[in-house]
């Protein structure tokens, strides 16, 4: 038996379809069975994340990339504050559905908004706490788009943009994922409790071999 040396922040990412708040939904039921556990989401973990949410999904009003980029950012804000950054400091494992870095793929890479200026903002919203490890579901946009479509649920605003967004939205995600050390990878095309396996075993090694975790 395992127990947790303080709190650790961990997002999982990937385009949309990859998988993820399935994946979120079972690892946190699974992890939460030896280990204080808290599922958030990004946009829409807060009060006032709903409401934004709902504005950035729905599109109901016109909004420009800087300022949809704004209000994920104001929802990252409340997030870290309301949430994320109290449940750190109660040494809990957070996984969030999305993160930061859904801002650089999506509005970066997929919206064409300066990388810099959206890493200087989200570091200000994040009170400079990155993830410490990200989970990041690999899959091709058609798989994707297949389960989008096949899960019958009303297509946010990101899920209508043209397949050449999604592209977008994967190469960056790729391009940011490379310089980085601490991201595991997960391929989505597996079956979901495959997916779910591999995302805990690769979980629990990394969160052993940097003393996120000791023995009881
Ligand atoms: N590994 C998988 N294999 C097949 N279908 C999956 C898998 N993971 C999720 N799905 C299904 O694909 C759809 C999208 O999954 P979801 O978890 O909502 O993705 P995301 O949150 O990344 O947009 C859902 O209908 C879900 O049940
Ligand atoms: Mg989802």
């Amino acid at each position: 038996m395992y127990k947790l040396t303080r709190g650790v922040l961990v997002s999982v990412e990937g385009i949309d379809g990859s998988g993820k708040s399935t994946l979120t939904r079972t690892l946190a039921e699974r992890l939460s069975q030896s280990l204080p556990t808290l599922l958030t989401k990004e946009p829409g973990d807060t009060p006032l994340g709903q409401q934004i949410r709902t504005l950035v999904q729905e599109k109901k009003v016109a909004i420009c990339p800087k300022a949809e980029y704004l209000l994920f950012a104001a929802d990252r804000a409340q997030h870290f504050d309301q949430v994320i950054i109290p449940a750190l400091k109660k040494n809990i494992l957070v996984i969030s559905d999305r993160l930061a870095d859904s801002s650089l793929a999506y509005q970066g890479f997929g919206r064409g908004l300066d990388c810099t200026m959206i890493n200087t903002i989200n570091t200000w919203a994040m009170n400079e706490r990155y993830p410490d490890v990200t989970l990041y579901i690999k899959v091709s946009p058609d798989v994707a788009y297949e389960r989008i479509i096949k899960r019958q649920e009303a297509l946010t605003s990101f899920e209508q943009e043209k397949k050449t967004f999604m592209l977008n939205v994967l190469k960056g995600f790729e391009s940011i994922f490379k310089e980085r050390s601490n991201v595991l990878y997960i391929s989505g095309e597996q079956n979901p409790e495959d997916v779910l396996q591999d995302a805990h075993t690769q979980l629990i090694q990394w969160l052993i071999t940097h003393y996120f975790l000791s023995t009881l």
